[in-house]
């Protein structure tokens, strides 16, 4: 029997807000998501009764914070099926995941004229560090380029991984809402020689993911997409790979021992967490997995497909040839992030009216400026869904936009 949903929004407060008499129609959940009760009384619980600091004193609250802190690595290791917990490295955010990856792994094992293939969907943290790279080391990038109907376009993949050294891919896309296959494209980064690493940032807050079974070598999301704290990234990766690779920012916790004339590093995965890392965050984030996890991560894809086939079906219904919806139409490849574009309204204006109804969406290139050249457009109009939306929901989208056209329309 399929899980139900409908009470669920009560475990989030804030969705019980009312703005202008108007209730909150939070349809923004790709950008950020929304906090249940539980991840905002564990934080506040450990900041009330027992914030210290982790690894580094003797006291009791002190081993207290460090054993939840290391209690929350272990969830999410278990979350993701990582085979060791010391392959869960807390960073800032998921950019930084990126960023540490490149500037690590990628410093240590790129050269001139060496090939990182990334994919035509992909957000500006995948993009902009490969970037840096090519200026500092005369990398190559090449592009998996899109279908028309927003999947990648797989028919010359082999071709396009000849002699990569990288394949680094979102898992499902920030505007199209596409799902890639991510077991097959790290299987041909692989048949390749090039390592797979995979932006799960779209794709790990909605459906089961399991590294070892989809064989990647390194996996970046977020915690605040997953009902977790802001201020906090995830990576994951293979303790080889971790462990080969250099440092990537020096400091304390990082170190094994420090001498006037060197350093030594600590072990995984204190070798990546230099200073005093997002405790409170960490143990936050440990409570958010535990939450999804008693849902279930395959009820929460169900969820969504029923989400995103009742809101695609309105959007067609109501609106017709008046918008223009990006992305697949098939909803077996899609999550529920809808990206569309009346053809004679800004997506800003449009979202301006959505905000007086109390409808929150994300208007505008969504950090993926490649994309939206491609898609010929400077902008469109994001609505993403997540656990706690329902139909009502997409109804009041739908109702907005309704009153959005008419008052743009020349009367
Ligand atoms: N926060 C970014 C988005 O809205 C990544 O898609």
């Amino acid at each position: 029997m399929s899980k139900d949903f409908t009470n669920l929004r009560q475990d989030f407060p804030v969705l019980s807000r009312v703005i202008n008499g108007k209730p909150l129609v939070y349809l923004d959940s790709a950008n950020t998501s929304q906090k249940p009760h539980v991840v905002i009384n564990a934080m506040t619980d450990f900041l009330e009764n027992g914030y210290a600091p982790i690894n580094r004193s003797a006291y009791q609250m002190a081993a207290e914070a460090t054993d939840l802190y290391e209690g929350a690595r272990t969830a999410v290791a278990k979350f993701i099926n990582a085979p060791n917990a010391n392959e869960v490295v807390f960073t800032k955010n998921a950019t930084e995941g990126l960023n540490l990856i490149v500037r690590t792994w990628g410093i240590a094992n790129l050269k001139q004229g060496d090939v990182v293939v990334l994919t035509h969907m992909e957000h500006h943290a995948n993009i902009v560090p490969w970037h840096m790279l090519v200026a500092e080391r005369g990398i190559v990038l090449r592009y998996i380029p899109i279908t028309p109907d927003g999947q990648l376009d797989l028919s010359n993949l082999d071709a396009l991984l000849t002699d990569a050294k990288v394949l680094s891919f979102t898992s499902m896309s920030n505007v199209l809402g596409t799902i890639n296959p991510s077991k097959f494209l790290c299987a041909a980064a692989h048949r390749a020689g090039a390592i797979a690493i995979v932006d799960g940032c779209q794709s790990v807050p909605h459906m089961a993911t399991d590294v070892q079974d989809m064989d990647a070598d390194f996996l970046v999301f977020s915690s605040h997409k997953m009902c977790g704290p802001s201020g906090l990234g995830l990576l994951w990766g293979r303790q080889q790979l971790l462990d080969a690779m250099p440092p990537f920012m020096g400091g304390g916790n990082m170190i094994a021992d420090v001498r006037l004339d060197g350093f030594t590093c600590a072990e995984l995965p204190a070798k990546y967490e230099a200073g005093t890392p997002p405790i409170t965050e960490a143990i936050g984030l440990g409570a958010a997995v535990a939450y999804l996890s008693k849902i279930g991560m395959h009820n929460i894809r169900a969820h969504e497909i029923d989400l995103a086939t009742y809101t695609m079906n309105q959007l067609t219904q109501r609106f017709g040839d008046d918008i223009v919806i990006h992305g697949p139409t098939n909803i077996e490849v899609r999550g529920a992030t809808h990206s569309f574009a009346f053809k004679d309204l800004h997506p800003h204006d449009v979202s301006q009216v959505l905000d007086q109804s109390n409808v929150c969406v994300r208007a505008g290139h969504h950090c993926a400026k490649p994309l939206m050249r491609l898609l010929g457009a400077n902008a469109t109009v994001r609505a993403s869904f997540y656990l706690y939306n329902n139909h009502q929901d997409a109804d009041a989208l739908c109702d907005a936009l309704e009153q959005a056209s008419e008052f743009f329309s020349p009367s």
